[in-house]
Order: C-alpha cells, then structure tokens, then sequence
C-alpha cells in the first residue's frame, strides 16, 4: 500500500541502554562488507542474496561504515539496522533508520530491537534530536519493534488513518489506536515542520 507508514520518534533523549542476549555483539561496517550486508538484509526480507543491493540501497551522500550496524550471534553477522539522516528540507536534526533485518533462525530474540536502539543511539551520538522510518502495513513484527521502541504513527497521506487503525487491530492492540487518536485524527505531515507525538509507551 502507498505511501510507505512513516512512524516518528520525537526525542532521542533519555534512550535504554542496548542490552544483548549471551552470544550477541554489535559491529558497524568495514571495508567489504557489501555482500554481508546484502545477505543478512536479503535473507530478512525473505529474498535471494543480492535481489537488495548494497550499491543502490545504502551508498548515498550519507553512507559512512559507522552509520550501518550489525548484530552477531555466535560469531555470525544475522541483523542490521542503520543510522541515516533525514535531508534538512524534510526535518532538520532528524535521523532516519534505514533497512533493518534480522535473519530467520535468529528471531524471536528481540535483536530487531537492539540493534534499531544502536543505530537510535548512533544517531544521538551525531547531535541528532528525533527520528523517522518508513515500513509497510504487514510488517507486524518490525512495527511491534518500533512501538516497542516509542515510535508513533506519523500521517503522511490521508489514506493512512484508516491504515493505522488497521494495523492496530492486526496487532490486536486496539487501545494504541485509542491513545493515538490525537494523532491519526491529527494534520497530515507537512516538512518541515515537527510531527505531532503522544507517548504510547
Ligand atoms: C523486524 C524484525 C527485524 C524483527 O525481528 P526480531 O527482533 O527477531 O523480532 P521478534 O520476533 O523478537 O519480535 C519483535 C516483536 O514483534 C512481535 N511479533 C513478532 N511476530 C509478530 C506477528 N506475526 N504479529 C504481531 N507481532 C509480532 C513480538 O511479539 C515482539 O513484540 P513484544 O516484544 O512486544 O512481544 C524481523 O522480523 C525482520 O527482519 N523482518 C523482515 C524485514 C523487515 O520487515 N524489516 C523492517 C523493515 S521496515
């Protein structure tokens, strides 16, 4: 569905500590990771080595090896998470989390968690104040992740109202569309301005 969901995260103050299960380290990227990257995100995505690559997705003005993270188990790289930044124009001071995955085998762990909270903390770290991602609807555990993580719904088209409501309902939480009604009933996002916020943590 279109738009891509934006979701908005208005501080990143007084972000938790990352935590990591025995085993689990963080590591950014180093020189040649490229196809590390492209299998940890492709087998995520549930699409072949190489279908996402690392050339067109992530080297941009604002790729530097300290802005993309991996997460290793038992000595293997299994998830990602990156520390972009939203062009000025559309927030100023406002990071944007790009392409997060954690391989299957190695769900269920809240890894997804850890490592978006890195990037979030990577993204502090460079005077960062807020912060945005795009997902999709079906996205279900990346979403939960990114409420876990206080994330809010942030409108960019009107569609988006109804979508929210659903997603909510999908997630069967229907109280986080209560709660965020001053939202999904609130302006649709014009930039540069500043998306309104309610905790929903
Ligand atoms: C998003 C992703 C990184 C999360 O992986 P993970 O950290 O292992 O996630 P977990 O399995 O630990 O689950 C995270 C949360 O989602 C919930 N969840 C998992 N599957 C779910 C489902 N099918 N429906 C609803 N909630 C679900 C979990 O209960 C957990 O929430 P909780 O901690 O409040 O209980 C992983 O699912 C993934 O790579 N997905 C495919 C790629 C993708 O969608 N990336 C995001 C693009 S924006």
């Amino acid at each position: 569905m279109t738009p891509q969901l934006h979701m908005f995260r208005a501080s990143l103050d007084g972000l938790p500590p990352v935590v990591l299960p025995a085993g689990c380290e963080l590591r950014c990227f180093q020189a040649g990771d490229e196809p590390v990257w492209e299998r940890v995100i492709a087998l995520s995505f549930g699409k072949n080595p190489g279908e996402i690559p690392f050339e067109q997705s992530m080297r941009r003005d604002c790729f530097l090896p300290e802005r993309v993270l991996f997460i290793r188990r038992d000595g293997a790289d299994v998830g990602t998470a990156s520390a972009y930044v939203t062009p000025a124009d559309r927030m100023p001071d406002c990071g944007y989390l790009h392409y997060v995955g954690v391989m299957p085998g190695h769900t269920g762990l809240h890894l997804g968690y850890q490592v978006t909270l890195a990037a979030l903390h990577r993204m502090r770290q460079e005077g960062r104040r807020r912060a945005i991602l795009q997902t999709d609807d079906f996205r279900l555990p990346a979403i939960k992740t990114y409420l876990n993580l206080g994330f809010v719904p942030m409108l960019v088209d009107e569609n988006q109202r109804q979508r929210w409501r659903e997603v909510f309902a999908n997630l069967h939480l229907p109280e986080l569309a209560e709660r965020s009604a001053p939202l999904l009933d609130g302006p649709v996002w014009q930039p540069p301005a500043i998306p309104p916020f309610v905790s929903l943590i």
